[in-house]
């Protein structure tokens, strides 16, 4: 089944429910400050999930294309992108858990529509707090359609709670749908929601009771209401037996565009795979944010940097593939037009001005690398002369300071000359440009660690590792509060209300040794904290920053703002092992790990 199939099948579905089929709306919303972009299919609806009429009525259904730019790094993977369209259908006031339930399963199930296999389907559930009991009510319903009890997990608030992305608005429990792709579970606490990639959340039915105000009160509302979310590309993969959404008929042709610009053929090296993976994703997302009526261009704020990073991502990788000094962009947008225009006229409408300005950004940043390469190749002769082979980290930092040249590409540069860059050079003339202040900064930089040896280094690593983990395993409330590094152990202080449980404690040590028998890469890159923040880069709690930071990426998995060091690869870091959990000071638990 193709995404057209699909987009009709539902709407047909739901049209048979009684519900009306309403427009899509753009992706820049309107009078809403909380966001830049359209994240959910219910941005929209937010005034009617309120309480106001909706003209159509009070059972809806839609598509509405979505950008979510949070996980930005791991676009290139199976599953996240930052363009996708949302399938939803609503109830304001009208049917709530139990019809919204049998109505996805119906749908997902029923050889009329999905007919995917029982057997293939995990659901969670919220689990219950002080504000909402644990969702028995739901959790009865999927029982009884014939879901087991063990493929129905009951998660906390962090997995199972869903509002729009501003912190206000209304809100609820929610109960999602996954696919089990098939792989052999991580673990003994594998289930429906788990990270590992075993489960691919498909959809999601959220019960909106609450409105949640800028004080931070959860009020009633007068009615309930129903919002869920089906992403198009995830469903088409698994429908098609796929494991990627880059395997489906919705990458395919924009794949071949990428291999017509580059003349690289996909498949066949894994790093540059993921270059064409993330060119497709990103062209495809700017061709929708230049085509849509709000016109957004490049720019330095707001959604016009969202778009000006999206597309100078989509070059540097282009240049992975080795196209250089072309445009390529807009014959791949034009792809993208030409395939859903369909459901997308505004596509078609704005064709010129979307190829137009993706020239112009694309022109403009071929300069500017263009100018970085001269200079280092004017830097050259001198280069080579030095026995050592080593480029200083001041001259590292004229490219990036006076010219905008990306220091990945510095490097990059050097290493194809056989010179490696002193970036602890770079770092101290970053430092000294910045002219950080001993107080607060000190800390970003340095880490907090005066002692760089080997053990401490892979300490460090593992703070993120774990970080991430218990974020994973805990929530998205859990921030580092503190941390202390000998190279014996490590301390780790973090926001967290109860002790952990034995499971969640050998979860986030199966999740972090996970990622260290991946062998993840680590990357260092300067940004403004406001792109670091964008990028979705977590910060320490209450710390004042400059206004360029180093950001450190592990793989797909981790990203902070800190200052280092690190280790290159995560995968010769030992085996971590959390030896004691204990609370620190109210709210904040600690931690003592050691990798053995
Ligand atoms: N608004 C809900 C979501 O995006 C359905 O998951």
């Amino acid at each position: 089944m193709n995404a057209q199939e699909l987009r009709s099948k539902y709407i047909e579905f739901f049209k048979l429910k009684e519900h009306a089929q309403i427009q899509g709306k753009s992706l820049i919303p309107e009078n809403d400050p909380t966001v830049l972009f359209t994240t959910a299919g219910m941005h929209p609806l937010v005034p009617y999930l309120l309480g106001e009429p909706h003209p159509a009525g009070n059972r809806l259904v839609d598509y509405q294309k979505c950008i979510r730019t949070g996980d930005i790094e791991a676009v290139g993977d199976p599953s996240h992108l930052t363009f996708f369209e949302m399938l939803g259908n609503w109830s304001l006031g009208d049917y709530f858990k139990e019809g919204a339930i049998k109505m996805s399963f119906e749908f997902l199930t029923s050889p009329k529509w999905l007919g995917i296999p029982l057997e293939k389907l995990g659901v969670t559930v919220f689990q219950g707090d002080e504000i909402v009991p644990r969702d028995d009510e739901s959790a009865k319903v999927w029982k009884e359609l014939g879901i087991p009890e063990s493929r129905i997990a009951y998660r906390p608030r962090e997995d199972n709670w869903w509002g729009p992305a501003g912190t206000t608005g209304p809100c609820g429990p929610d109960s999602e749908m996954f696919f089990d792709i098939g792989k052999e579970p991580c673990g003994p606490g594998c289930g429906p929601g788990c990270a590992c990639g075993k489960w691919l959340e498909i959809w999601n039915d959220v019960f909106m009771q609450y409105n949640k105000t800028a004080e931070g009160v959860y009020e009633p509302l007068a009615r309930k209401c129903v919002d869920t979310g089906m992403g198009i590309e995830r469903t088409v993969t698994i429908l098609n037996g796929k494991q990627s959404v880059y395997d489906t008929g919705i990458f395919a042709p924009i794949i071949a565009a990428v291999e017509k610009a580059s003349g690289y053929t996909y498949g066949s090296d894994p790093e540059r795979d993921k270059s064409v993976r993330i060119i497709c994703d990103h062209v495809r997302a700017s061709a929708f944010v230049l085509g849509d009526p709000k016109a957004v261009t490049p720019s330095n704020i707001g959604a016009g940097y969202v778009l000006r990073r999206l597309i100078r991502r989509a070059v540097r990788h282009g240049r992975k593939l080795g196209i250089e000094d072309r445009l390529v962009l807009s014959p791949i947008a034009t792809v993208v037009v030409d395939q859903l225009k369909g459901p997308y006229p505004e596509l078609e409408e704005n064709r010129l001005r979307i190829a137009g300005e993706l020239d112009k950004e694309e022109q403009k940043f071929l300069e500017t690398l263009q100018k970085g390469e001269h200079e280092f190749e004017k830097l050259l002769p001198n280069l080579m002369k030095d026995p050592r082979k080593i480029m200083s980290g001041r001259l590292a930092f004229k490219l990036y300071d006076t010219y905008g040249f990306p220091m990945e590409l510095t490097g990059e540069l050097a290493a194809e000359q056989g010179l490696t860059v002193n970036w602890k050079e770079f770092d101290e003339a970053f430092k000294k440009h910045q002219e950080l202040s001993r107080a607060g900064s000190e800390q970003i930089f340095k880490g907090g660690l005066s002692d760089h040896s080997e053990t401490t280094t892979k300490y460090h690593t593992a703070t993120h590792l774990l970080q991430k983990a218990l974020r994973i395993v805990l929530g998205d409330h859990v921030t580092q509060r503190g941390s202390n590094i000998t190279a014996e152990r490590m301390r780790f202080d973090f926001s967290h209300d109860a002790p952990m449980t034995a499971g969640e404690i050998s979860r986030v040590e199966a999740i972090v040794n996970e990622q260290i028998k991946r062998d993840l890469p680590v990357t260092m890159a300067v940004m403004d904290l406001e792109a670091a923040k964008a990028s979705g880069a977590m910060a320490l709690f209450g710390e004042k920053y400059e206004s360029q930071v180093k950001v450190y990426t592990i793989g797909d998995f981790s990203k902070e703002v800190c200052g280092g060091p690190h280790v290159e690869h995560t995968g010769n870091m030992g085996t971590f092992k959390i030896q004691k959990e204990q609370s620190s000071s109210a709210g904040v638990r600690r931690i003592r790990a050691v990798l053995g």
